[in-house]
């Protein structure tokens, strides 16, 4: 299931009562977006986070919300409304990053794959770049099924295993992604404790058609499904131009080879999930 919008963010989107997007009308004022996704480049990505953000809006209840961010961090991609009307907790295994985080009401020092919340404690959990970082991602997502309540939504945010990106990431040495993230993101603070990138696994259900299967097989119905171009390419063609028409070049012959409809440039996804 694959759903993208094309959308100028900067001026003129706004989302309308069935959570599309919509051109503004004149003189109505643009809606307030959190820094993620402000500072994601214009391009698949930011209309993918998007339209999550229009879905959020639309199926949660319009009440005060229950919320876990497992593995918060410090950054959460929820839409400022649904933050602005959540209790937030936030599990992570890192002290740098709990501490830093200014959005949680309660924050949690745990691992998500074994910390454990009395059933049906949340409306929505979100996990959003993280399951590649776990050894045990069935532990874990067992662990959000069962907190959420009936009808609860579950955001899942990770890179796609079968794409240039995310081959290339789960086949290189983690000190390659620091350099990747200081030299090529421009990213000073990148391999400091607290910051990314955090070592990686790429568990077999990172993998979109394993979590689908998983998904099915646990009560839980998939209401958006969307894989889109890593936000790594534009922001490449604007900083390491050369590097970006290199690696544009190799994606489009990997496009033409590979049997299928595939796009290897596509190395990120964003699915939502409701628990039955
Ligand atoms: C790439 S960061 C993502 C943080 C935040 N969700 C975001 O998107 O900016 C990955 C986070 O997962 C946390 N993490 C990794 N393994 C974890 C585990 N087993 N339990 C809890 N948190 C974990 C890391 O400490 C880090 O904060």
């Amino acid at each position: 299931m694959n759903k993208t919008m094309t959308i100028d963010l900067a001026s003129t989107a706004a989302v309308d009562m069935n959570g599309d997007a919509r051109v503004l009308m004149p003189g109505e004022a643009p809606a307030e977006h959190p820094q993620s996704l402000l500072e994601l480049p214009a391009g698949e990505a930011r209309e993918s986070l998007f339209a999550v953000h229009g879905i959020l809006g639309k199926e949660l209840p319009p009440t005060r919300l229950a919320v876990y961010e497992a593995g918060g961090g410090s950054t959460s991609f929820l839409p400022l409304d649904v933050l602005r009307r959540a209790h937030v907790t936030v599990v992570d295994i890192d002290e740098d990053q709990i501490r830093n985080n200014d959005y949680a009401q309660e924050t949690i020092l745990g691992d998500v794959q074994s910390y454990r919340f009395a059933p049906g404690s949340f409306d929505l959990v979100i996990c959003y770049n993280v399951i590649e970082h776990l050894a045990d991602v069935g532990a874990a997502l067992e662990g959000f099924c069962e907190s959420l309540k009936p009808g609860g939504l579950m955001l899942i945010g990770a890179p796609n295993p079968r794409s240039l990106s995310g081959v290339v990431t789960k086949y290189t040495p983690h000190w390659f992604h620091v350099w990747f993230y200081r030299h090529v993101r421009g990213d000073g603070n990148a391999g400091k404790p607290g910051h990314a990138p955090f070592p990686t696994f790429f568990h077999p259900l990172v993998t979109l058609s394993n979590l689908e299967t998983f998904a099915s097989t646990h009560g839980l119905e998939a209401i958006y499904w969307n894989e889109y171009e890593s936000p790594r390419f534009p922001e490449m063609r604007l900083r390491k131009p050369a590097l970006a028409a290199l690696l544009d070049a190799a994606a489009a012959v990997m496009n033409f080879v590979l049997p299928g409809k595939v796009d290897v440039r596509r190395g990120d996804y964003h699915v939502i999930l409701r628990k039955r």
